[in-house]
Order: structure tokens, then sequence, then C-alpha cells
């Protein structure tokens, strides 16, 4: 069967108005909290994207019961200590967050499990999880000592810990927070950088006893806390690539609704408006200890940027429509200390200068990140997605301020974190 590709031709702007699909961090976060919560949760706004929808399979094949209901679903907690062993292996298909997620919640159960995923996801690094995890006491075997999947995991028996991580990522510090509720004493994680912080926020909505301290979180061992009602909002990620091709196209005014708007998500808006985009947010109110609102863009006269240092946690995601954007703006847009892009879906540093450069941009590749010239104008082309959803997106919206046609080829993996995305485009381009 061949794959599937979308074809994109210039569009003059970009209009009217839509809701995001439902976060996918905490759709992720929901659904594995809520499970492992006292009693019921009704979870709304959730995404059904791929990767959502592995992470729901895998707590399901664990025992977990949940009810499709209109607009919601059910989640029917068994603490902390409900999970039973999984019959057969849980495939996380291409999620890397569902496997690091998971890998720490399994280590702190009393069974045998294995994680395995696409043949993306396998060649994905664990061990940042891994290792942290042996220390706590978990017996975790992975291909090549621990560094690569598929994982097996021997789980119980955990030791608190003091993890100082060397990389800012919100899954290894969530795996280890998971891994902490099931430890003797106080796990603490301390981060470099401030990586999106959704864990930390929906433990304290939930009522555990978490403690943030700068860049420094604390979980308490054995800290069960009850399901309540949770409400997802939209998805500032999968938003930014029209965001992006709005703030690209003169004439756009496209409105954004019910968008997440939490601060260490926030780096590609602040970004766009440094280079000169006109953008409004409206209607900010918080909603289960995340902010949410609406956000209006209109197309412009952007300038290039450099973006680098803790500045890239805060848009790690949205990179790769970050390099279309300075495609488009004057001037040289310079983006450093982004290495973790060479472990994402695919190596994206890679991937977007590939594809990018056969349209007609100018980009210089570096270790950590790339510098963009800002050239003004890019050529329709045939390009690939290398499997990767974000790279297929920033792609399709690249095609979209290009002259003449695009093809993106092997597209399909764009319903890993975007479901219904083609629709929504149809409907705001003009
Ligand atoms: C995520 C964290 C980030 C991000 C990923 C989702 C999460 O990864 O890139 O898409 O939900 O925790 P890292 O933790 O590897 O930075």
């Amino acid at each position: 069967m061949s794959e599937p590709s979308l074809s994109v031709s210039t569009t003059r702007c970009l209009k009217g108005e839509f809701h995001p699909p439902g976060d996918k961090s905490i759709t992720h976060r929901a659904l594995i909290f809520a499970s492992i919560a006292r009693g019921k949760s009704v979870v709304r706004g959730l995404q059904k994207g791929k990767d959502c929808l592995a992470t729901l399979s895998t707590l399901k094949m664990m025992g977990i019961q949940m009810e499709e209901e209109e607009d919601s679903l059910v989640v029917y907690g068994q603490g902390l200590n409900g999970l039973r062993e999984p019959a057969n292996i849980l495939d996380c298909g291409n999620s890397g967050t569902t496997m690091r997620l998971l890998a720490g919640l399994l280590a702190g159960q009393k069974f045998y499990s294995v994680l395995s995923g696409d043949r993306y996801l396998r060649k994905r690094p664990m061990q940042r999880v891994v290792e942290p995890l042996r220390r706590m006491g978990a017996r975790v075997f992975g291909r090549k000592n621990g560094k690569f999947p598929p994982l097996t995991i021997l789980g119980g028996g955990l030791k608190a810990m003091d993890h100082s991580s060397s990389i800012p990522s919100a899954q290894v510090k969530t795996c280890l927070l998971l891994a902490g509720l099931y430890a003797r004493g106080r796990t603490s994680v301390t981060e470099p950088y401030q990586s999106r912080d959704h864990t930390e926020r929906m433990l304290k909505f939930l009522g555990a006893k978490i403690e943030v301290d700068d860049l420094r979180v604390s979980v308490e061992g054995n800290d069960s806390f009850s399901g309540a009602n949770i409400w997802v909002p939209g998805d500032l990620s999968a938003a930014s690539f029209f965001m992006g091709g709005a703030a690209i196209l003169k004439g756009s005014k496209l409105k954004i609704l019910g968008v997440g708007l939490n601060p260490t998500r926030r780096g590609f808006i602040d970004v766009l408006v440094q280079m000169g985009a006109d953008i409004e947010i409206l209607n900010l109110k918080k909603v289960c200890e995340e902010e949410v609102g609406d956000i209006e863009v209109r197309g412009g006269n952007l300038r290039g940027v450099v973006v680098q240092g803790e500045a890239i946690p805060r848009l790690i995601d949205e990179i790769p429509i970050l390099a279309v954007v300075a495609c488009f703006a004057k001037g040289e847009t310079v983006i450093k200390d982004a290495r973790e892009l060479r472990v994402k879906e695919t190596d994206r540093i890679r991937a977007i200068k590939i594809e990018l450069t056969k349209m007609g941009a100018q980009i210089e590749e570096k270790e950590d990140g790339m510098v963009i010239k800002g050239v003004g104008k890019l050529e329709g082309a045939q390009c690939q997605s290398h499997g990767d959803h974000r790279i297929a997106m920033a792609l399709v919206v690249a095609g979209l301020c290009a002259q003449g046609k695009t093809q993106v080829l092997d597209s399909g993996c764009i319903a890993t974190s975007f479901p219904g995305f083609q629709e929504q485009l149809e409907k705001i381009a003009t």
C-alpha cells in the first residue's frame, strides 16, 4: 500500500477561527494520572491523535476501565497500586512521551512489562530514563544495554533519589516523578533550564504533595490522590503551524480559540512577536492550573532573530515551523543550543535543512541548530516528511507560502498529533 501524501498550492492568506485539538502533553498526563488516581475522573478536551491513543490503550491493557461519552472520557482510576500486569507488549507507536512516561510508571509496578514502538521510536535514546530508574532500584533492560527500545521492566522496590538532569526534558522529569510516587522517601528532579511543567500543575490540581523550588521538583512516595474533572486545553504546538502561516502571509487574520498558554510552552509566540508579528492574546484565564486563552495573529513584515539557551525548551517542538517562518523574515535567524532536535521523531535539523533546501531555502546546518537566511520566498517542491508529524506540517505550511505546487510525501504521520489537520487547513486557507 502506498503511503498517503498531501498536495498544497499557494494560498493568499489564512483567515477565520478554529479550535486546535487538545494538548498532546496534557492528554498523556491526564490519562496516566487519572488511571492511578483514586476513583473516577472525567477528562474533557482530550486529544485523539495516535500518540495519545497509544497511551490510552496501554493503560487499558493494564486493566484501567474507560468509557467514552459524547464530549469526554470517564477514567476509573484504581489508585497507585491498581494496575495489572499487561498480557502483551505495550505498543507506544511513534510516541516518545508514552514510552518515557510509562517507563517511570512501570518501574514502580511489581510486575513484568515490555515497552516497544515503531521503527522511529526504536531508534530514540532511552538511557536518559533507564539509567536514573536503575539507580532507583528498578530492573530495566533494553537494546545496547538499555540505550534503545524495546524496554523490559521488572519494577517495584524503588528507593527515592535526588536526580540532576543534564538536559531540560519534561519527559525525563515526569518519568522520574512518576517513579518517585512509588519510591520510599522523597524524589527530586533538578533541570538545567525549565522544561514544560504540565506534570507539576496536574499533580497540584489533583491534590498531590508536589513541591516546586525553582528548577527542582519533588514528590513524596506513596502519596495517593483522587480523580477529578480535568479539562485539556487546545494544543499550542499544533496551532503553531497555522500561526506561522498566518504570520508569513500578509492579509491573514487568524484566531485560535481555547489554546493552552502555559508560560513554559509560549516561546514560539514570544519569538514571533520579537520577529515583528502582530499577535494579540485575549480572554486569558486559568483552568485546572493551566493558562488558557485565544490568540489572534495577523500577517506582516518579519525580521530574523537569535533563539538560544533557556528559550529553546519553551519552543522545542515549534522549531520546524519557526525555520519556515525564518525563510520569509528579513535577515538571518540563528537557532542555537537545540541539539535535542537531533533525537526527536527524526533528526529535525537534518530533515528541515534537506527538505526546505529543495524549496529554495538557504540553511546552514550546525551541530546544535541552524542559521536560516531570510530568502523572502520559497518554491514548491516534492518533499519528504521523514515520518515526522511536525516536519510534515511545517512543509505543508511552507507549501502554502511558496510559489507553485508542493507535495509532502508520507504525510500520514500528521495523525500522530493533529487529527483533522487537512480539514482544518481547508477551512482557513483562502
Ligand atoms: C514532551 C516533552 C518534550 C517535547 C515532546 C513532548 C512531553 O520532549 O518535545 O513533544 O509531553 O513531556 P523532551 O522531554 O524530550 O524535551
